[in-house]
């Protein structure tokens, strides 16, 4: 891109001094020791996340002041202070303690946004036990998979949520306590617990939480964080989200994903701010109402979100009154140039792309207040962060060419390990790189450029999703053969999930009818035994798949032939 449109930014105009005054200046020399010592080490170098978070506030004008101003899906609301949350958590970690879960043992989430996840996971975390969060959304296979591999003992649910468990409890013999948070007998039993817990002394290196994850192949693997991240998410937080003490947050992701735990609980509450927890739906109205009541300064949010509201236009907002909104980011796939021209016309301010994976643990590439943003780029490395566009044999590229986008490994919160898979983590480093998977290009300013993913890992409004894991889903149906599914671009989700599907008796479905039929049974069916945002939005019949000589499906091609483009390189294709 010759000339991109380029917003540049006035200091004058800044409602408050951003926190980073000079990219150049930070960017020149090393950061993660000076922001140390604003952060709360056990004597002897250890740290703890969740005693950033909210335990080292206590004694401080911080423990009395709001953490969590949170709104259900009903309108109803409740508020905790750091101090609230300081004894609540406690209670969990107590009664955690009490079943006997020890440091490094894995505890499970499944909830609902409610205020409870926050309390359970900070207790958790508290007991050196390693917290995995499960997207509300996830159903048995989902479930189990990710249960069953990180050998989790404890569960915590809602008598809601707990049915989808119930199947497969028997196969998972390491799951010794499944408690479901809103029964009476829990209730009386945490109100029971002491709210006093002297939190365990965790090393930077010892596992603090984990969350599973798709790659082209395979089952979800378990990326897993150690305490260490505390300093880059802190510091990510301060200078990429710009949270300053006065700031109403509001971070629109689910804590079953990687940006819902680390922006949106443990950065912004080690800073002391106080955050908005939404736990409804999606809603245009709704959210615009969010912003408005509590009077939202940051906005960190997502692509698909920001497109779903571009498509109901700027009415909406007249009778709205966002003047309390002073900046907003963006994450997760692709910010296209028209969502960002949309938010200066919307909101009178552009929002800011910033780029991370659940394996590098906090926000690696972004844009910031005081740079000017180059629509359509996702900025410049964090400072302190070496990034580089690399060949697949680690060479470099120059500038203005597309090739891997890299990092330097070392960064604080990159993925301490994949739970019981030391192959699947040395598969991402190459020639003294981290390889993250994605293609990029950088321009001779040193801002990075997205060009899409080198794999066949699929982003659905924003969520990741393994071809894999839906492939097997649909091959469980009795109906189907074979599966071969892809990411299909769509103008508002990113890209939506398509399915190829061979079918073990086609002629039963040669009318249009009888297939619809099919269709919709095949997409609940992936609904009900996957989770309910990895379903194929399109399923095409077809008579064969193709494969490579070896048998691998070949989605590069059913991708290709989806989009009209040349199929490319078929030397490795059996006859098709
Ligand atoms: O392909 C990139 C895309 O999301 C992937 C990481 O997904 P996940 O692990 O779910 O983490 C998402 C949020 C931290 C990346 O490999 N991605 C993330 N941010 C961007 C992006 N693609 C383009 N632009 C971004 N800003």
């Amino acid at each position: 891109m010759e000339h991109p449109e380029i917003i540049s930014k006035d200091p004058k105009s800044f409602r408050i001094k951003p926190n980073l005054a000079s990219y150049d200046e930070a960017a020149a020399s090393p950061q993660w020791d000076s922001v140390k010592s604003e952060l709360k080490w056990f004597d002897g170098g250890g740290i703890n996340y969740a005693y950033n978070a909210i335990d080292r506030h206590l004694g401080t004008p911080v423990e009395s002041k709001t953490a969590l101003l949170w709104e259900g899906d009903r309108g109803d609301t409740a508020s905790f202070t750091f101090g609230d949350l300081a004894r609540l958590s406690n209670q969990y970690a107590n009664f955690l303690t009490g079943l006997g879960v020890k440091k490094g043992d894995r505890v499970f989430l499944f909830l609902p946004r409610i205020p409870v996840l926050y309390c359970a996971f900070l207790g958790t975390l508290k007991t050196g036990a390693v917290a995995g969060l499960l997207f509300s959304a996830f159903q048995e296979t989902a479930l189990f998979d990710r249960l069953e591999n990180s050998g989790a003992s404890v569960l915590f649910t809602t008598t809601e949520l707990s049915s989808r468990i119930s199947k497969v409890r028997d196969k998972l013999p390491n799951l010794k306590h499944i408690v479901t948070v809103n029964s009476p007998d829990f209730v009386s039993a945490i109100s029971r617990q002491p709210d006093s817990y002297a939190c365990v002394r965790t090393v930077p290196d010892d596992y603090a939480f984990m969350l599973y994850t798709s790659g082209t192949t395979g089952k979800p693997k378990g990326v897993v964080h150690a305490h260490r991240g505390a300093v880059q998410a802190y510091l990510t937080a301060r200078w990429v989200l710009d949270l300053h003490p006065d700031d109403i947050y509001w971070c629109t992701a689910d804590p079953g994903w990687v940006t819902g735990i680390v922006y949106g609980i443990l950065a912004p509450w080690m800073l002391g701010i106080t955050m908005v927890v939404h736990a409804g739906r999606f809603d245009p109205d709704t959210w615009y109402g969010l912003l408005e009541k509590y009077h939202v300064t940051v906005w960190y949010t997502a692509p698909t979100a920001i497109r779903m509201l571009m498509a109901k236009g700027t009415e909406p907002l007249k009778t709205r009154n966002l003047s309390s909104l002073r900046y907003l980011a963006s994450v997760g796939e692709p910010l296209n140039p028209e969502a960002i021209r949309w938010g200066v016309k919307a909101f009178g301010m552009p929002f800011h792309d910033t780029w991370w994976q659940t394996e590098t643990g906090s926000i690696m590439m972004a844009n910031y207040p005081t740079l000017p943003i180059k629509i359509g780029s996702m900025g410049k490395p964090f400072p302190g962060i070496t990034a580089g566009i690399i060949e697949d044999d680690g060479s470099a590229v120059a500038d203005g060419k597309e090739g891997n986008l890299a990092f330097k490994p070392g960064w604080p919160s990159m993925m301490a390990t994949v739970w019981q898979n030391q192959k699947k983590y040395d598969s991402y480093f190459t020639a003294g790189w981290y390889v993250s998977g994605d293609r990029a290009w950088r321009d001779s300013d040193g801002y990075y450029w997205f060009v899409g993913r080198s794999d066949d890992v699929i982003k659905t409004s924003g969520e990741r999703v393994g071809p894999f894991e839906v492939e097997s889903a649909l091959v469980e149906h009795p109906e189907v053969a074979e599966a071969g599914v892809i990411g299909k671009p769509d103008q508002v989700r990113g890209e939506i999930i398509k399915a190829f599907v061979v079918l073990k008796n086609p002629m039963k479905f040669q009318k249009p009818e009888d297939s619809a039929k099919l269709t919709e049974e095949l997409q609940v069916f992936v609904k009900k035994n996957l989770a309910g945002h990895a379903y194929p939005r399109e399923i095409e019949f077809i008579d064969r798949l193709p494969k490579t000589r070896s048998g691998k499906i070949m989605r590069r091609i059913l991708k290709a032939k989806e989009m009209g483009q040349p199929i490319g390189d078929t030397s490795t294709l059996e006859e098709y």
